[in-house]
């Protein structure tokens, strides 16, 4: 299959860059800027990203231009861009402030390729602190903002691009127009990449690939794991067997209702409550990476001793997706938090993994669910961390600290699913992801009838988002903040106090541990 390639030179946009590619109906690859694949046939163009270096660090990503130059297209992005030209002869300096924010293109080649379709004044987003002051030899400018005077350029005679804006951030108004015109028009996309067309390839290649051979499945109840056991029961049927753990941290009745969710598409699945188990052994673990661990080990403890029951599997499947698999390029070496997955299966069963969806973005995910008829419901749930509420429990957790974080936590979600917007949209979509968080290490003063109350606040949260890289707090209608903050402090016992999180990620996490 045709594909782009997007080398990674450390931007927080890259992934993004993919996903418009995407969007292209055009397969791509993010790979580490120095991992260029040699002689795949398939490879019909590539692109250079950004990066949070100067093309002067010393730290700085370098490629060996010369090795893709003259056989693909190439387009780069910012760093990408001022690395060609530095590296072919141009100069590259400080600018004299950082060109940040949404600038207009005041003149364009509108004849160029590149700008098939532009208009005069169009809108980009600039975030750099070096500029090209001078291109190479031979390479032209074709087009300007009044700051910049060499935000795009052309190779005379050569199919090499470079862009000193981000044509990928929603803030460049026809930036997907340009990669458009790189993807399609200058690299020759048939753009075969569709939700139908990956539903008929992937089930052929699992009937083809699992043959009779039984396959088990760790189901979390979010859409990707979803996604990955209707697709394989598609291609197997009941060979493929689902296990959902309940580790009595999800959310208010979420077990029962995803299991009958299961149940309604046909999947085999194997229910395990193993609550109990998980609550004695967090009992009195207040420390955030503390408590992660803990549900990791025993999840996979738990899952194993299902798993094990059935003797003939020969497959481990998972929801794994792209996003969780490209190789990150880890700048600053630092794990913030460990995130559980399914894993760590006895060798003896000697399973071999299956990734589905490993190729797919989260909305190409949800765009494969619908292709298969799943519900709405549950192709539109927003993302759940693995170790579920005990990371939204300040302190340690016990059943009633999880029972009054589950009903206030209910009460806001089913009253974001029931809001409707202004422009007609449900809340509920509008954002990436929302939840409450018990303070149970804070306690406040309260008066409720006559009465002096001293409990714990809860606070609430809710972000947009395109990939949980980075995220902003959602501006939710004041209305709507109110009647959630009246019902959680009239109906759950123990909590006295509403508060909204106005935290971005970066600084904050999406998470509060
Ligand atoms: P943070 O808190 O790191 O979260 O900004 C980013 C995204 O990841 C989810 N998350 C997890 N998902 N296991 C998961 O499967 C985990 O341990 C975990 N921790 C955080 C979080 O909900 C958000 O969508």
């Amino acid at each position: 299959m045709q594909k782009i390639i997007i080398l990674d030179f450390g931007s927080q946009t890259t992934q993004l860059i993919g996903r418009r590619v995407r969007e292209l109906d055009t397969f791509c690859e993010i790979l580490p800027y120095n991992k260029f694949p040699e002689n795949d046939p398939d490879v019909i163009g590539v692109i250079l990203s950004g990066s949070p270096f100067s093309v002067y660090d010393p730290e700085a990503f370098k490629i060996d231009l010369a090795a893709i130059r003259g056989r693909y297209p190439i387009l780069g992005i910012c760093y990408g861009a001022q690395f060609m030209s530095h590296t072919l002869g141009g100069r590259v300096e400080p600018a004299p402030s950082r060109e940040y924010g949404r600038q207009h293109l005041t003149t364009i080649d509108l004849d160029n390729p590149l700008f098939q379709g532009f208009e005069k004044g169009s809108q980009v987003w600039m975030s750099h602190g070096d500029t090209i002051t001078a291109l190479p030899k031979g390479f032209k400018t074709i087009a300007a903002t009044e700051s910049v005077a060499n935000a795009a350029y052309q190779a005379e005679g050569e199919q090499l691009w470079g862009v000193q804006f981000h044509p990928e951030v929603f803030h460049s108004t026809q930036g997907s127009l340009l990669l458009k015109n790189f993807v399609v028009n200058i690299c020759g996309s048939e753009q075969g990449w569709s939700a139908a067309s990956f539903v008929d390839t992937t089930v052929a290649e699992l009937k083809q690939q699992l043959g009779n051979d039984r396959v088990i499945l760790g189901l979390s109840g979010g859409v990707d794991s979803s996604v990955a056991a209707v697709l394989l029961n598609k291609a197997i049927g009941n060979r493929l067997t689902c296990i959902f753990v309940d580790h009595g941290m999800l959310r208010k009745n979420e077990f029962q209702q995803v299991m009958e969710d299961y149940r309604c598409l046909g999947l085999n699945v194997i229910g395990v409550d193993a609550s109990e188990k998980f609550f004695s052994d967090l009992a009195g673990v207040t420390e955030p990476e503390k408590k992660r661990k803990i549900i990791g080990r025993d999840f996979v403890e738990v899952f194993n001793a299902e798993a094990k029951k059935i003797t003939d599997a020969k497959w481990l499947a998972q929801g794994t997706i792209y996003p969780d698999r490209i190789e990150s390029l880890n700048i600053t070496g630092k794990v913030i938090k460990s995130h559980h997955n399914v894993g760590g299966l006895p060798e003896e069963m000697h399973l071999q993994l299956c990734e589905p969806l490993k190729w797919l973005f989260k909305d190409e995910v949800r765009r494969v669910g619908r292709q298969l008829g799943m519900p709405e419901h549950l192709i539109t749930r927003h993302p759940f961390p693995g170790p579920g509420l005990a990371v939204r429990i300040l302190g340690d957790i016990t059943p009633e600290r999880v029972r009054i974080l589950q009903d206030a936590d209910d009460i806001y979600i089913r009253a974001m699913r029931e809001y409707v917007c202004e422009d007609g949209e449900i809340l509920y979509n509008k954002v990436w992801q929302a939840g409450a968080i018990l303070l149970a290490t804070v306690r406040s003063v309260g008066v409720m009838g006559d009465e002096r109350t001293y409990e714990h606040p809860v606070a609430l949260r809710a972000v947009t988002s395109t990939d949980a890289m980075t995220a902003d707090w959602a501006h939710l209608p004041y209305d709507f903040m109110a009647r959630v903050s009246t019902d959680i402090i009239n109906h759950v016992r123990g909590v006295n106090r509403v508060c909204y999180d106005i935290s971005s990620k970066p600084p904050a996490t999406i998470e509060w541990e």
